[in-house]
């Protein structure tokens, strides 16, 4: 009986280890791959100063483009709302661009679900942001345009 117990507890610490290290091992990965240019607010013009705990809640400015308008989700908000499997599966349908879809389709399985794990570990905040646009549709937020410009010859710099 106590030698079950003990290695019950075992298995316990076991897990719990095994799980820090892939919770680690997706922050590391979310660094790395710039999620939160895009995901958090105010993450690239700060050169990162955003309180993790404040981090990939997603932006309410859109993104508009040939495919329409996107919009950087509330990562942690999804994955609160799905089971590993379906998170997995949603990230290997892909979508939209910017979203660097390809990036995150060449990760391992392994290294996919550390970031499912990251992302779970710091729990759902915030708010859900606006579903995608058609093209054409109205655009009731603000929204970067993607389109590309013709060159200028007029200098650009801003007036003394
Ligand atoms: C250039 C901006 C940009 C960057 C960088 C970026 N994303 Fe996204 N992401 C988006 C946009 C826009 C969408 C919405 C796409 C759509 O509607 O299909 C999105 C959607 C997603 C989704 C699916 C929606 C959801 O709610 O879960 C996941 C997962 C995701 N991104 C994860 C990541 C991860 C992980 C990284 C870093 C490796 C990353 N993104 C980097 C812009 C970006």
């Amino acid at each position: 009986m106590k030698r079950t117990t003990a290695f019950l507890s075992l298995c316990l610490v076991m897990t719990t280890a095994a799980h820090a290290d892939d919770v680690e091992r997706g922050r590391y990965l979310v660094s790395v791959g710039g999620c939160n240019d895009c995901h958090t607010a105010q993450f690239a013009e700060t050169g990162g100063q955003v309180p993790e705990t404040q981090r990939l809640v997603g932006v309410p400015v859109g993104f508009s483009g040939p495919w329409g308008v996107s919009y950087p989700a509330n990562l942690r908000l999804t994955a609160a709302r799905h089971d590993e499997d379906a998170w997995m599966a949603r990230v290997r349908a892909g979508g939209l661009p910017p979203m660097p879809w390809t990036a995150l389709q060449a990760m391992t399985d392994a290294d996919l679900r550390s970031v499912y794990r990251y992302l779970r570990h710091l729990g759902p905040a915030g708010d859900e942001t606006p579903a995608a646009l058609p093209p054409g549709a109205p655009i009731p937020t603000p929204h970067f345009v993607f389109v590309p410009q013709a060159p200028t010859t007029v200098s650009m710099a801003a007036p003394r």
